[in-house]
């Protein structure tokens, strides 16, 4: 059905292309569309409206034929950048989020958040330099794919390679406090069982590590950890706080900032970032499509994760730059790790 546009990029306005294709096709769509009133790529294209709304609206027309060619099972990302007119910062990204949920055709998963590693230093006295820019996970039903353990599953395995096997005393300066603490027999039996299974845990590696607070000998959880804790403390004299460490999977991603050698493109997204989350919601032979392919990243980390790729770009010397990175690219599993 998608036989020929499979592997290929089409040069021309997204809306009027997107059009074109099947419904329910597609299993990912990512893409980083041209941030407001940046005026990186001349006139033609999305993003130079005079007013955000505007802005807002063009983005929602490509945001719905998004929608209608995704597959039930699929989901759509779209990293947005933010922008300051008269030194007040707008909420680009959000605002379109916002619009996205009062149309209620898809769900909002995540708001992933690209921590900058080395962000653009812009020498404002009197701001913080920007060094985040969210990525939104929507799905189009609840039966979206979703391999949680596929993202940044590096860190598990450095984690585990890395490891100092717990040692023989590990926990061992808790049992030593049960034995001082004026728990009650029932209490103390309770906190020495706790305590050995927890030490199970963390040498087995399922959790990283774990602290323990025993009542009267540590100071009370307070504010947004208390709750259970302080109930836990109160009612069985003792809780356990188990540290999961790299194995609990954040909303957080930190990349650096892509410069490519010789990349003809102002505005490059991250291979990186875009690698976890093509493992996080696609398989292999999926069909990636990206509708502001730029230099053609998400092209080449499909093909390098040997998934399908459709790229939709209005400028043709950004296709010709991106098909010179797909040669150069061969089919073939390696990971980029930070
Ligand atoms: C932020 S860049 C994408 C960069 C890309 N993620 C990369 O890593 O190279 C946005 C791209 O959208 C293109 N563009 C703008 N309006 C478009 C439209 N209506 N249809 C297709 N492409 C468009 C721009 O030429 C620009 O290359």
């Amino acid at each position: 059905m998608l036989d020929n546009e499979l592997n290929n990029i089409f040069c021309g306005d997204c809306l009027e292309i997107l059009k074109e294709l099947p419904p329910e096709t597609i299993d990912l769509i990512i893409t980083s569309p041209p941030y407001f009133q940046q005026r990186e790529y001349g006139n033609a294209g999305i993003g130079n409206e005079k007013t955000v709304e505007e802005y807002i609206e063009n983005l929602l027309k490509v945001f719905r034929q998004c929608v209608r060619i995704t597959k039930k099972t699929g989901s759509i990302v779209f990293n947005l950048g933010d922008k300051y007119i008269d030194g007040n910062l707008l909420l680009v990204p959000y605002r379109f989020a916002i619009e996205v949920q009062r149309e209620k055709q898809v769900k909002l998963i995540n708001e992933l958040t690209w921590v900058k590693i080395n962000p653009t230093p812009k020498q404002d006295p009197k701001k913080l330099v920007s060094s985040k820019e969210p990525f939104f996970i929507f799905a189009k039903s609840n039966e979206y794919y979703f391999n949680k353990d596929a993202f940044l599953e590096y860190k598990d395995k450095y984690l585990k390679g890395n490891k100092k096997a717990a040692g023989n005393d590990i926990g061992k300066k808790y049992f030593e406090l049960i034995e001082k603490s004026n728990l009650s027999i029932e209490e103390k039996a309770r906190a020495r069982k706790e305590l050995s299974e927890v030490i199970m845990e963390a040498k087995k590696g399922k959790i990283e590590s774990f602290r323990m607070k025993i009542r009267d000998m540590h100071a009370l959880p307070y504010g947004g950890q208390a709750g259970g804790r302080l109930t836990q403390i109160e009612n069985k004299g003792f809780t356990i706080i188990k540290i999961y460490g790299n194995s609990i999977r954040k909303d957080i991603i930190e990349s650096t900032v892509e410069t490519i050698k010789g990349n003809v493109h102002p505005a490059v997204y991250p291979e990186f970032v875009v690698q976890e989350l093509i493992k996080l919601l696609t398989k292999e032979n999926d069909i990636v499509l990206d509708p502001f392919l730029g230099s053609g990243t998400t092209a080449v980390v499909a093909k390098r994760l040997k998934r399908n790729y459709i790229g939709i770009e209005i400028h043709p010397e950004y296709i010709e730059y991106a098909k010179q990175r797909l040669v150069e690219i061969p089919s073939y599993t390696l990971e980029l790790f930070i």
